[in-house]
């Protein structure tokens, strides 16, 4: 019974587009927020504020299956087939698990060459789905699947898919029940192609109009500094939701400007190695809702706060721990106060990308340079320090 036992479905009141005998679920949305003193020392904050939510417990190990349950109900609605994505790794491990369990429908997946950690793409293979490596990165790919879903009627379920976005209100909907329905000061999220601070967004917006809560809380996105275009495009050259009437222009010439110097996302999270968005603007009407804030952090950054929650907590993926350094950032801004109640939002699981985490911590000098040198990382950890 997907109203009882799905994490997503049982708040399908707050996304109502499907009779509950046609809910598609694996179990998704069993996640946990917890509440950290180690890692909240980290990131500068008082005992008791800093709460970590992981997604990475959902069953494909990241926060996808809440949009992908949605996305493949939809899809079953419809009618569809066959459904596709582009995806830098787990939404398409995230599909090809829903493709299998459910077999009512064939993955296609689309991704970019040497762009995917081993973990994920291991899951699309494992789950049988058919997996195209592009030449090109993660949007070269999303250009790809846009055309080809279109030319041959292939439901698409990346997150330009408005019924995946609705699956990932859901998180926020239980991060607020964990919090007993106190509203925290900060939501932190780690953004790539800005489809959950989008949701969240929307999410928090939803409930403030239904009267479920009188304030919202205040969205950082934390992008990766090799892959920071709404850090790029908000913070420095102020594009806004204007209440819908976005300047495109600084947002054009920013997209020329990364053509003409060949400018491409790289970062050693690699599921948010997007320059591209799709969901740019909807991420801008969230980050005007929520009087939000942009970041970017560096991949040393990345690790460093990694290998924290590791320790302090139950681990998780490179971008995820992007979260967990930006708070730690806006802390030191002072944007951030000690008292403030924040939650990190963690998007993915420990061992999607082991290979990072070996690099960082082995010691292995050769897998270090391989895997960390060629993205600006200068320093490791090795061990417990
Ligand atoms: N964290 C993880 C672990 C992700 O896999 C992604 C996105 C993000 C953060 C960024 O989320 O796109 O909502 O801003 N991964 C996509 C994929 C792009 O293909 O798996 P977002």
């Amino acid at each position: 019974d997907p109203v009882r036992f799905s994490g997503v479905w049982r708040f399908h009141e707050l996304l109502p587009f499907a009779p509950q005998d046609k809910l598609v679920t694996v179990g998704e949305g069993q996640t946990l927020l917890q509440q950290t003193d180690a890692v909240g020392r980290y990131v500068g904050l008082n005992a008791g504020q800093l709460h970590l939510q992981y997604e990475g417990m959902n069953p494909s190990g990241s926060f996808k299956d809440n949009g992908m349950c949605a996305a493949t109900t939809h899809a079953g609605l419809v009618g569809a087939q066959r459904a596709a994505c582009a995806s830098t790794g787990n939404t398409s491990a995230s599909l090809a698990l829903y493709c299998s369990a459910t077999q009512r429908m064939k993955a296609v997946i689309f991704i970019g060459s040497g762009k995917i950690a081993y973990g994920k793409l291991s899951q699309a293979l494992d789950y049988g789905a058919l997996t195209i490596q592009i030449h090109g990165d993660f949007d070269d790919a999303m250009v790809r699947v846009k055309e080809v879903s279109k030319e041959m009627g292939i439901y698409l379920v990346n997150s330009v898919n408005p019924f995946r976005l609705e699956g990932q209100k859901t998180v926020m909907y239980r991060v607020l029940e964990a919090l007993r329905w106190e509203v925290p000061d900060w939501i932190v999220v780690p953004g790539g192609n800005l489809g959950n601070s989008s949701a969240f967004g929307k999410a928090f917006m939803e409930l403030k109009e239904h009267g479920l809560i009188d304030r919202v809380p205040r969205l950082a996105v934390i992008n990766a500094a090799g892959a920071a275009t709404l850090y790029e495009l908000f913070e420095n050259r102020g594009v806004r939701w204007n209440e819908g009437r976005i300047d495109s222009d600084p947002i054009d010439q920013y997209n020329q400007k990364m053509d003409q110097d060949g400018i491409r996302a790289d970062t050693i999270a690699s599921a948010i190695e997007i320059n591209r968005p799709v969901n740019l603007k909807k991420c801008l009407r969230a980050l005007d809702v929520m009087d939000g804030v942009v970041r970017k952090v560096s991949d040393q950054e990345i690790l460093d706060a990694k290998a924290q929650v590791g320790a302090g907590g139950f681990g998780c993926e490179p971008a995820s721990a992007a979260s967990v350094a930006g708070a730690k950032r806006l802390r030191e801004e002072g944007v951030i106060a000690p008292s403030d109640r924040v939650v990190c939002v963690l998007t993915g699981h420990e061992l999607k990308d082991p290979n990072a985490t070996v690099a960082y911590h082995a010691g292995d000098q050769e897998m270090f340079d391989k895997v960390l040198g060629s993205r600006g990382v200068t320093e490791a950890k090795f061990g417990n320090g």
